[in-house]
């Protein structure tokens, strides 16, 4: 992944100056949704049709959130899988104190066989994200279905997550100086940016239709969201850098689904991408 050009001593000490009150937001809070279901800002209110009664993955769960909101919504099962045992211990006692626990599970792994799976904001954060998609179609039934929502994708001005100390520092500093900042408050040994806690892989917006489209999926729908206060003027700006999420609709290839119809909803300045179209941009 591209990173920037300041570096050295000189990119520590700025980081460490300027960096002094991101390095206490946690990006996996949902602190962004705080007043709202994510899962219905995301896809809609017709979400919670498509959930009720079904079997349900939520791969990258983080602190199990949407998990619980699903199983409360009439979901038959969710099973919560995430990579970061810290975090499968806080959803199991979220979901024990929402009483949802017997209907709501989390692991770092299954074989179980789901009618939807859901990737919220960890696209970006796998490590092998073409793998995640192969797992993906083995743990969808033929005629389910794969809701994917991330971001802020890699260009966007947050894009760099933690990293993002201003808008685009991520892409102005080096990942050796931003990595060094981050290991004065961190100690999980990273290195890299793929071996921060819970992963973090560069996704663009380009970078994930690619993957998608070269995947064992048919995309039913593909659509970058702009940043709230560019909407207006989107279609005149880089779609990379001025794209808050990406939220796409999946079927496994081949599958035959009739009557389906996307989730999210329309609104000013939004692009609905759908299968084939995006070739011709
Ligand atoms: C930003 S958090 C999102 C959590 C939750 N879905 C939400 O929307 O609040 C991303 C999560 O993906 C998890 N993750 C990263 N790589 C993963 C993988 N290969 N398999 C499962 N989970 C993974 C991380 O541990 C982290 O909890």
């Amino acid at each position: 992944m591209r990173t920037g050009i300041i570096g050295g001593r000189l990119g520590y000490r700025l980081l460490g100056w300027l960096g002094e009150r991101t390095r206490h937001k946690d990006w996996c809070s949902g602190a962004n949704y705080r007043d709202c279901s994510k899962l219905e800002a995301l896809f809609g209110p017709g979400i919670w049709s498509r959930l009720r009664g079904k079997v349900v993955i939520d791969l990258g769960c983080g602190i199990g959130a949407e998990a619980i909101e699903a199983a409360q919504h009439g979901a038959k099962t969710v099973i919560g899988i995430d990579i970061r045992p810290k975090v499968l211990e806080a959803a199991r006692a979220a979901a024990a104190a929402a009483g949802v626990s017997d209907r709501c599970v989390f692991s770092t792994h299954t074989d179980e066989r789901a009618d939807v799976i859901l990737s919220i904001d960890a696209l970006e954060h796998y490590d092998d994200p073409e793998q995640a998609l192969v797992m993906m179609r083995r743990l969808v039934a033929d005629d389910g279905l794969v809701l994917i929502a991330f971001g802020p994708p890699w260009f966007h001005p947050l894009g760099g997550h933690l990293f993002s100390v201003f808008p685009w520092a991520h892409l102005i500093f080096t990942e050796a100086a931003l990595i060094r900042w981050r290991s004065d408050f961190k100690s999980d040994g990273a290195t890299r940016f793929s071996e921060v806690e819970g992963g973090l892989n560069g996704m663009t917006v380009s970078r994930a239709h690619r993957l998608i489209e070269k995947s064992v999926f048919t995309i039913e729908s593909f659509e970058p969201v702009p940043i709230k206060r560019v909407r207006r003027i989107a279609r005149w700006l880089p779609r990379e850098f001025f794209t808050s999420i990406v939220r796409c609709a999946l079927i496994p290839a081949g599958a035959r689904q009739a009557g389906r119809e996307f989730v999210g909803s329309a609104a000013p300045g939004r692009r609905v991408i759908t299968a084939g179209s995006m070739r011709n941009r």
